[in-house]
């Protein structure tokens, strides 16, 4: 493990850098998907539709959707199963106990049918055998994470041979105009909007700065290719504001 790891743009001995993340969305569990709707003003909805019908699915497919925190992932990738006639095995995985249980609590809220499981742990040491799952997905979790190379190592651990690998995360936009339009938006406009909608700028900084630290989309192809993955690409969605990295496990 590197002895540390960004928290936005400070740099924290690795060991407390979970705790830190952890009190973060310990924070923000509540408003989570509110002010996800509000950041992305709905665009959360076109970005995850995208990662759901990337998705190669199959009947009996078992699927983690690690750093999945209040499961909306899942609850997408179950609609679109039962569309198909199919079933899963979907367990949502995260460092949060705060967002897994305000999930729980809202399948349960919605009469959704609840995941196989909702999984304490953390992206860089998975409960899971060798081999033991067909895909993984991890949608804005990877820049959360505090050994980026170790979570991909155990992604491709746990991956089947031929197995998926899916990371929607916010990128770099190709574009430097709306790069900057982008950045101004997101360090004045999303502190304040959390302070107002969850009472906590801190937190919501927190997250544009670990946005600026994540490593751009061929940066993060290469750390994906060094973990093991083959056919490693990606595809823009918002001008590369969010991409999606996708791979396969050799
Ligand atoms: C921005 S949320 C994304 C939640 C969900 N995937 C979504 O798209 O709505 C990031 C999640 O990563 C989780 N997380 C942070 N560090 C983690 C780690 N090392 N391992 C697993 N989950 C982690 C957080 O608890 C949080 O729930």
């Amino acid at each position: 493990m590197p002895s540390t790891s960004p928290f936005g743009f400070q740099e924290l001995p690795a060991a407390d850098k979970a705790a830190a993340v952890r009190g973060v969305f310990a924070k923000v569990a509540r408003r989570y998907d509110l002010m996800n709707d509000l950041m992305s003003a709905g665009w959360q909805h076109v970005w995850k539709h995208h990662l759901v019908q990337s998705v190669q699915l199959f009947n009996g497919i078992r699927l983690l959707d690690v750093a999945g925190g209040t499961g909306h992932i899942t609850q997408l990738l179950q609609q679109r199963l039962a569309k198909l006639g199919m079933v899963g095995d979907l367990q949502v995985v995260d460092a949060s106990i705060d967002m897994l249980r305000v999930g729980r609590d809202r399948f349960f809220d919605h009469g959704w049918p609840q995941p196989t499981a909702w999984v304490d742990s953390v992206a860089e040491a998975l409960p899971y055998p060798d081999a033991s799952v067909d895909a993984y997905v991890i949608a804005f979790g990877l820049r959360n994470v505090t050994d980026l190379a170790q979570s991909l190592a155990e992604a491709r651990r746990v991956l089947k041979p031929g197995g998926r690998f899916y990371c929607l995360e916010f990128s770099r936009p190709t574009n430097p105009l709306l790069n900057r339009a982008y950045d101004a938006y997101s360090f004045a406009v999303i502190p304040r909007l959390g302070q107002l909608v969850a009472g906590d700028a801190a937190s919501y900084r927190y997250l544009v700065e670990s946005i600026r630290r994540f490593p751009p989309q061929q940066a993060l192809a290469e750390r994906m290719q060094s973990a093991g993955f083959a056919q490693v690409d990606w595809v823009n969605y918002s001008g590369g504001i969010v991409a999606l990295h996708r791979g396969v496990a050799g």
